[in-house]
């Protein structure tokens, strides 16, 4: 393990931030404290920030001669999670908790960008960017529309993020898709209400919706190439009041997850069909509405190589594990790498007590690896914006 001495001698302060920021958890684009709390230590740095992109975003700027430029994201937000920690830096606001690690990954930047203000051990300009809203609210893609690059404008845009399933020392580099595409559906299916002694004269839209979410199982098991994946989950299902009555109609919600574009179209069309063929099938009618989540997080192929080399530097080569399984999960920086190459990496987040996964009321962010997270970004900046 190759740590910056810089960086090891940081590693407490840092802790302290960690667990400060875990402490006062926000939501997405509420992250009002925590957008100052990141100004205020961006400016003790001595770094120029701006303010105001996706509302509360913050983007400093390091630049040291002519040379590249490069993207440095970290995400702030949390989880509207009850903590469930006993420990003393546990969520001070009831609801609300850093589950997802993002007061870490918030903790890395800032030390990278400490360490670089102190001594910029490079040639060029780095960009270190905070966003609001990793968690569904899409503050990334905020950021990308209200001119991000364009006003910062870099060659490549690099993101990390904590993994508990994998060892801390270890670096997860993915040369293609990283994280699925994200897509929520509704589904509602119409039948004729009555009285539950005369289904005759009714036409039962929840026996035609148990049917549905059956028949439902089949758009990725028939029809997709089993080389592909895809996920199809129905998570809520909503109908009905009385012992007695046959509900007009049934809603049903879901998550769809695919990494390919054309996967994705199949998907939905098959549902489509298969929703309508077999509510028609049983008198009732459907309607599926499906809302456009994150695209599929997918690293381009030049930057995915100069991440596992920049981390490798850190972590030793046998350490960087090159061919992990990408994850059904999602993620906004998606849209930065619709936008510019890039490359998103897995920091492993070890599995000791709290190390349980991301979004688990017992979550915690391993402080331990800060040093090496904020090493992964010195040691890119000074491979990606070389001296000479
Ligand atoms: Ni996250």
């Amino acid at each position: 393990m190759e740590i910056h001495d810089s960086v090891q001698k940081r590693h407490e302060e840092m802790t302290g931030w960690r667990r400060e920021l875990h402490s006062r958890p926000e939501l997405a684009f509420q992250e009002k404290w925590t957008s100052d709390f990141v100004a205020e230590k961006l400016e003790s740095f001595g770094l120029p920030i701006h303010r105001g992109l996706a509302g509360t975003g913050v983007v400093a700027t390091l630049k040291n001669g002519e040379g590249p430029s490069i993207g440095l994201r970290a995400d702030m937000d949390a989880l509207p999670l009850l903590e469930k920690n006993q420990f003393g830096h546990r969520s001070q606001n009831e609801g609300k908790m850093h589950a997802c690690g993002h007061d870490g990954h918030t903790t890395m930047l800032l030390g990278a960008a400490s360490v670089l203000a102190e001594s910029p051990s490079f040639r060029g300009t780095v960009h270190f960017i905070f966003q609001p809203a990793e968690e569904g609210g899409g503050g990334g893609n905020v950021m990308v529309k209200e001119g991000l690059f364009e006003k910062f404008p870099v060659d490549a845009v690099y993101g990390m993020h904590n993994w508990p399933g994998m060892e801390p020392g270890e670096i997860g580099v993915h040369n293609g898709p990283v994280l699925a595409a994200n897509d929520a559906f509704d589904l509602e299916i119409q039948g004729k209400g009555g009285h539950a002694a005369m289904p005759d004269l009714c036409i039962d839209p929840i026996l035609a919706a148990s049917q549905v979410v059956s028949a439902l199982q089949s758009v990725v098991s028939r029809g997709i190439n089993p080389v592909d994946s895809a996920v199809v989950t129905v998570t809520q299902i909503h109908a009905g009041d009385a012992y007695n009555v046959i509900p007009d109609s049934v809603k049903l919600c879901g998550s769809i997850r695919t990494f390919k574009k054309e996967v994705r179209e199949k998907v939905i069309s098959s549902m489509e069909s298969v929703v309508k063929g077999v509510a028609s099938g049983l008198g009732a009618s459907a309607e599926l509405r499906v809302k456009q989540g994150y695209p599929a997080t997918i690293n381009t192929a030049q930057e995915a190589k100069k991440a596992a080399l920049a981390a490798a530097r850190v972590v030793g080569e046998t350490k960087v594990i090159l061919d992990a399984d990408p994850s059904t999960g999602s993620e906004d920086f998606a849209y930065m790498l619709q936008a510019r190459p890039g490359c998103y990496i897995w920091l492993g987040n070890g599995n000791r007590d709290g190390g349980c996964m991301l979004h688990n009321p017992y979550y915690d962010f391993n402080d331990e690896i800060l040093p090496i997270g904020t090493s992964y970004w010195v040691s890119l900046v000074e491979q990606e914006l070389p001296i000479s």
